[in-house]
């Protein structure tokens, strides 16, 4: 049976040399090369600072304890995203207020979170939901008259911008994440962008145990002593995660270039079929396109997701929302219905093989598997359960 990965990573030889390099060199840990990869972060988002660290998890959990965010503070977010967004704000020890998100992109909307703001609220902590990026200037217009810190998940959007801003220009900080399923990868990795020197600092302090030295300064001369004058933890990015991340940052616009033109495939493609919705990109901005889902009848979802598998398609579902995972439904108390539009699209969504490998064929084979077995399920259900679900378009807020 033909099989379409649902993902395929980048590394090539020029990451495979780079990572040789590294391997030879005396210093493997936080070096020479991580400051490499830093500055040409930095300077592919036009920012100031990037620091690099082992997840996009620790960037985000970082980045909020270097603004001060910990016990007893609420950071409002998203239930639309992986669950790593907000389990960063209970690792900094403050509580995570889910709002509501918008039908036609899935990310939070910036209207429910005034209305989410209480005395204890220190933060907002949108996250740009597969790409397309949340209305960043109302989002810094509330923070900036409520007096609260912005720290952006930008997992999926390095190369977005929206309205001619970009990750990191209206918050404190932006995380992304280096995953195997981002644009670029060193397997695990994260890094957190800022404009900010003294957040930057920090940071480096925070992801070494809050160490002011880190080992290629304590060892590559003579020996120096270090200090710690703060609790950290161990989540500096090492040269070798950096090897690999330095090569693949010259080509992210080459590679965002494919995934734009499949996914622009699949829109075509999709949205003559009126069994298939999906989420929009919107006018002025570019999506970083990280991923291309499509929303299907939530009764017949889980047929399709297991229908396109048996015909070798790879398929993911991004994502469940957070606050019906049970860790969080047994300790916060969140049921069914609390935030309606993110519920249905985790009912609906089916994440589709989106990445610069997939070839046209693979593409079209993708779109053909996808449209016969929505078809199927659509028949069979119709004869079992009556009319299609209400559309997104039409859910309540
Ligand atoms: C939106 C979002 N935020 C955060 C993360 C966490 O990233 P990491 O695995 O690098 O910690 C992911 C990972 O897939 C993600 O999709």
């Amino acid at each position: 049976m033909r099989k379409v990965e649902f993902f395929k990573h980048n590394i090539g030889p020029e990451e495979t040399a780079r990572v040789s390099d590294a391997l030879k060199a005396l210093v493997l840990t936080t070096g020479e090369v991580v400051q490499e990869f830093e500055e040409r972060f930095a300077a592919y988002l036009g920012a100031r600072w990037a620091v690099g660290v082992t997840s996009c998890t620790a960037a985000l959990q970082l980045a909020l304890l270097a603004r001060g965010v910990g016990p007893g503070d609420e950071v409002i977010t998203t239930p639309m995203s992986f669950v790593a967004t907000s389990n960063a704000i209970l690792h900094a020890g403050a509580s995570p207020v889910f709002v509501d998100v918008e039908p036609e992109t899935g990310n939070v909307s910036a209207g429910l979170i005034e209305q989410a703001i209480s005395p204890r609220t220190k933060a907002i902590l949108p996250v740009h939901l597969y790409g397309q990026m949340c209305d960043m200037k109302r989002i810094r217009e509330i923070a900036g008259r409520q007096g609260l810190v912005v720290i952006e998940d930008a997992a999926h959007a390095l190369e977005a911008w929206r309205e001619g801003v970009r990750p990191g220009q209206l918050s404190e900080a932006a995380c992304f994440s280096f995953y195997p399923t981002k644009s670029i990868t060193s397997g695990e990795g994260g890094a957190v962008v800022t404009n900010t020197t003294e957040i930057a600092q920090e940071l480096r302090k925070l992801r070494l145990h809050g160490m002011d030295l880190a080992a290629a300064d304590r060892y590559s001369k003579r020996y120096q002593h270090w200090d710690a004058d703060c609790l950290g933890w161990k989540y500096n990015m090492d040269n070798i995660q950096a090897a690999l991340l330095v090569p693949q940052l010259r080509h992210v616009e080459r590679y965002w270039r494919r995934r734009e033109e499949i996914s622009r495939r699949y829109e075509t493609a999709f949205s003559e079929d009126p069994h298939v919705d999906f989420p929009k990109v919107l006018p002025d901005s570019k999506s970083g396109r990280n991923s291309f889902t499509i929303w299907v009848d939530r009764r017949r979802r889980d047929d399709i997701l297991w229908g396109t598998q048996e015909r070798g398609v790879g398929v993911a579902v991004n994502f469940r929302p957070i606050h019906l995972l049970s860790y969080y439904r047994r300790t916060f108390d969140y049921r069914e219905g609390m935030f309606p539009v993110a519920e249905e699209i985790g009912q609906r969504t089916i994440t589709l093989p989106l990445y610069p490998r997939l070839t046209d064929d693979e593409v079209e084979y993708v779109i053909g598997v996808v449209k016969q077995t929505v078809r199927k399920a659509s028949g069979s259900r119709k004869r079992r359960a009556g009319p299609r679900a209400t559309s997104l378009s039409r859910v309540k807020r």
